[in-house]
């Protein structure tokens, strides 16, 4: 199956979608370790050498998914020196909407003001900015839009169970989103998305999941994780996924400049920039600072890395996630 879909041939498209700009939100109530070790049986030693995490920002009682997106967005949107009207696509990735509907991009569309365009929500839990860009990518090559919000915004903090410490102190909030626009692909250069891989295993659902939603039990539920069978998988599927993704692109992994992984776990990078020989310096880490925020982590750590001044034009980077479902998948861009 995976095989299958990667090999298809797709026809030349007339358009091809390039990076505009993008942005970044996270509550300003920081939540260290040692914070909570006063509200439950943990350490800073444990949490650090286990996951690498040190805080996570947390949401206060006004902020929501929706209000971190929207901001993520309004400063993606003014370093890309785009207008609210000129977004005709709205893709916000989130396993936390604020309602159960309508989309948390339409309610991000009504709080930026911008007027009747395209938007959804995609759900692929820790993998969704990964799946909202392919969508998005699509969308945008076939003509189906000219300029996309892609924004990845989680309050996990919601979904939480605060009496358990084996999933509690992994998790924060927070958004980042990326403008993306299309530009006809005679002009674009070398610049633009180049290809993705992406995978999805339900046979999986049980090992990362929430035990509540709208069609069973009626109540919004709880995160529960086995966390040591998740990270038996992680290495091994993000690690295809990343060189499926190359074969695609026709890129080596030596090529790619930035690494911007899934913030889940400090081993889980290590360990898949071991399995694919990636420099240590070119993996951008972020998960001490803010946890790991689902399909907010992936542009949060890319903003970082472009704030600070390491991700530049013309660099080629590759996003990669995998989460609940399982899910997980790989996408290369070139800035
Ligand atoms: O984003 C979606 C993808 N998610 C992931 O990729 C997460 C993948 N999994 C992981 O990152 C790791 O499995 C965890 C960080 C969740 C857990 O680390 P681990 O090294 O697999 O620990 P463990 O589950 O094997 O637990 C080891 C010990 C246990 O105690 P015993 O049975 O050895 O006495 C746990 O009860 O650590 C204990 N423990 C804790 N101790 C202090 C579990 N959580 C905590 C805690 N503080 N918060």
């Amino acid at each position: 199956m995976t095989q299958s879909t990667d090999q298809l041939i797709m026809p030349p498209m007339p358009w091809r979608s390039v990076f505009l700009g993008s942005g970044a939100m996270t509550p300003s109530r920081i939540v260290t370790n040692v914070e909570l070790e006063t509200m439950m049986d943990t350490s800073d030693a444990w949490i650090q050498e286990r996951t690498g995490i040190a805080q996570r920002a947390i949401a206060g009682p006004l902020e929501t998914t929706a209000s971190l997106g929207a901001e993520a967005a309004r400063r993606a949107l003014a370093n890309a020196s785009v207008s609210p009207d000129a977004i005709d696509l709205i893709i916000c990735a989130t396993a936390t909407p604020d309602r159960t509907f309508p989309a948390t991009a339409a309610l991000i569309q009504a709080d930026l003001g911008i007027p009747v365009a395209i938007a959804f929500d995609v759900q692929a839990v820790c993998s969704g900015f990964v799946y909202a860009m392919s969508v998005a990518d699509a969308m945008l090559a076939s003509g189906q839009a000219k300029t996309a919000l892609v924004i990845g915004a989680e309050t996990f903090s919601r979904i939480l169970d605060w009496s358990d410490r084996t999933t509690a102190v992994l998790f924060g909030d927070g958004a980042g989103a990326m403008v993306l626009g299309a530009v006809a692909s005679a002009q674009a250069g070398s610049r633009g998305v180049l290809a993705h891989a992406l995978r999805a295993d339900g046979r999986q659902a049980d090992l990362l999941y929430v035990d509540g939603g709208p069609s069973q039990g009626g109540r919004i539920g709880k995160l529960k994780m086995q966390g040591q069978a998740v990270f038996r998988h992680a290495v091994g599927n993000i690690s295809e996924a990343i060189s499926a993704c190359c074969e695609k692109a026709g890129v080596k992994v030596s090529d790619i400049d930035w690494f911007v992984p899934h913030q889940a776990n400090r081993r889980i990078l290590d360990g898949v920039a071991r399995r694919m020989g990636l420099d240590d310096h070119k993996v951008v880490t972020t998960v001490h600072q803010h946890g790991n925020t689902s399909a907010a982590s992936v542009p949060l750590a890319f903003e970082v890395a472009r704030q600070d001044g390491r991700i530049c034009d013309g660099d080629l980077v590759l996003l990669e996630a995998m989460g609940g479902g399982f899910t997980w998948g790989a996408s290369l861009i070139r800035l």
